[in-house]
């Protein structure tokens, strides 16, 4: 009998979800739009809370295997550091961590890898927060910056890096120039992002253009890029030393949709914690996790890592871009 309650509920809830989905669309209309949302998620704490230092999604191993959520997600930085070469570069080697976040990748690059980092993101808040949880003597600042107008001169960072801000830049190659134009020659680009099936090989079909919207739609997302796409618009800037080098780790990300809901369900502290209007706030993410976990399980969404070195001299860059244009 209980269990017909138990389940009456949970679709209740399910129902109310999808209503506040439905009716509170926060679309993409300006940077601001996406530095006011990060802002609100930091101050009221309730991301932190469930998702930890880290707003991306946690690596799970190949083939993926079970592991905890938080920890998934600090693995997902070292196995970034390994498949962007990082694990060989000396300590006081520069980074730049282009969408921060609240630092925590910023964190584990100065921490344990003895990187200077400097992170940047649009949200003042979250600079806020970066700083607080950040101890002294960890080689990591932060500071509010557009991705798309960075404040810092030409070749001034050894590494530039990147994780899922690129779904909030309407402009992708500015996206890419940018980081590209603030890297050393010799450097190295390494960027996690996610990414839409390239539409120039197969369009979206008739669901899979409306699922895309609401991807696009609830989480202030102008457009997704394509891997393909993205690689070309880096290997565009005409800043690149031999190929753009690119991965799918779709699979080892996957199994971070699920979890992100569960954490709901094995935490309910967090309705002590951030009472019923938290609860409301955290129940109104489930359908876009869902749909999320749809889109990436059925090949509509991909998870791309990209990678790329910095030409040491502009002959070398032009030489590379006239090589890729023979290409093309
Ligand atoms: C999904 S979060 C990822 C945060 C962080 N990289 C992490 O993995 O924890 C996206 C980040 O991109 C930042 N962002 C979005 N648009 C930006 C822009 N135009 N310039 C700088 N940061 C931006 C957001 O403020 C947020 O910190």
């Amino acid at each position: 009998m209980y269990i017909y309650y138990a389940l009456g509920f949970l679709v209740l809830l399910l129902v109310v979800g999808i209503a506040l989905y439905l009716i509170t669309a926060r679309s993409y209309e300006s940077s601001d739009t996406v530095a006011n949302s990060y802002d609100e998620w930091t101050q009221d704490g309730i991301l932190e809370f469930y998702w930890g230092e880290h707003i991306h999604l946690g690596h799970y191993g190949s083939p993926p295997q079970r592991k905890d959520f938080l920890q998934a997600k600090a693995d997902f930085v070292h196995e970034m550091v390994k498949w962007g070469g990082l694990d060989k570069l000396p300590p006081k080697t520069t980074v730049l961590d282009v969408g921060c976040g609240i630092g925590g990748s910023s964190r584990i690059l100065a921490k344990e890898y003895e990187f200077e980092v400097m992170g940047v993101t649009i949200s003042p808040k979250q600079v806020q927060r970066a700083t607080e949880l950040t101890p002294e003597g960890v080689t990591a600042k932060f500071q509010v910056d557009d991705a798309l107008a960075l404040s810092f001169p030409d070749n001034s960072f050894d590494v530039v890096w990147s994780i899922e801000a690129g779904p909030h830049m309407p402009d992708k190659a500015k996206y890419a120039s940018e980081m590209m134009r603030v890297l050393k020659p010799g450097g190295i680009l390494v960027v996690a992002d996610w990414n839409q099936r390239d539409d120039r090989a197969l369009p979206l079909n008739f669901w899979e253009k409306p699922l895309m919207r609401q991807l696009l739609d609830q989480w202030s997302h102008p457009a997704f890029s394509s891997i393909e796409g993205f690689s070309e618009l880096i290997a565009e800037t005409g800043l690149v030393a031999g190929e753009v080098v690119t991965a799918d780790w779709t699979q080892e990300t996957l199994p971070s949709w699920l979890d992100s809901i569960w954490q709901g369900i094995v935490r309910p502290q967090g309705l002590i914690e951030f009472g019923f209007s938290g609860f409301i706030k955290s129940l109104r993410e489930v359908p876009t996790m869902l749909l999320m976990r749809i889109g990436f399980s059925t090949g509509l969404c991909r998870f791309g890592m990209f990678r790329a070195l910095k030409s040491d001299s502009v002959a070398q860059s032009r030489e590379t871009a006239r090589s890729q244009v023979v290409k093309a």
